[in-house]
């Protein structure tokens, strides 16, 4: 057998390859999968005070918005959905008063209730402030976790914001104290 005459290419050859080539990659490009969108960005909510009932609403299902209070104000965490979102990690703070939880390091301390803190130690408050701190420049401050609708206090259609705005934080600051 004349082994050389196997390798010896016309241009017949190689414009068949090339086409052959060209069908391939045509067809591996058409079948990849398209990419998902971005994660949708939610508006700012107004700048409201709720009590613990209304707060519920908030666990990213009834509502695609994310909130949790956390020493008496509440954050937007919507942001933080791959944190709080329905089943993730610590989904069960959605929709409630974080502060026990975050503070004792223990998610099953959330209440569907009013909790006032008592029996919190002081580590546990130490650490519920350290959260505090931190999550005040990441997410929006939505306005303040309050025990009954006479307490809440009326922002005048402003917007909810990131803490280091001062002139939006002065409305926050003026706290009402009973
Ligand atoms: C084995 C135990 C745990 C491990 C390994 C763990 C690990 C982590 C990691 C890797 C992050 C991400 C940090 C980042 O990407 O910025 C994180 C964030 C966080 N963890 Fe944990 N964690 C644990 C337990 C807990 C518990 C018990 C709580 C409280 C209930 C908790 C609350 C949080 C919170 C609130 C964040 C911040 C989310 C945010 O930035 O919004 N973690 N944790």
């Amino acid at each position: 057998m004349d082994w050389a005459s196997l390798f010896e290419f016309t241009i017949y050859d190689a414009l068949f390859i090339v086409v052959i080539l060209g069908f391939f990659f045509y067809w591996l490009m058409k079948t990849e999968e398209p990419l998902p969108p971005p994660p949708k960005q939610l508006e700012l909510l107004p700048l409201t005070d709720m009590t613990v009932e209304e707060l519920k609403k908030y666990d990213g299902v009834k509502n695609q918005h994310i909130l949790f209070g956390l020493n008496g104000t509440i954050y937007d965490v919507s942001k933080g959905i791959n944190f709080y979102g329905p089943g993730k990690a610590y989904g069960k703070l959605a929709g409630h008063d974080a502060t026990r939880a975050l503070g004792t390091m223990n998610q099953n301390t959330v209440s569907d209730e009013w909790d006032d803190h008592e029996g919190m130690t002081n580590d546990e408050k130490e650490t519920a402030n350290e959260w505090e701190t931190q999550f005040k420049f990441k997410y929006p401050t939505v306005g303040r976790l309050v025990k009954s609708q006479s307490d809440k206090l009326d922002y005048q259609g402003k917007t909810s914001f990131i803490r280091g705005n001062d002139a939006v934080e002065s409305v926050l600051s003026d706290k009402k104290t009973d």
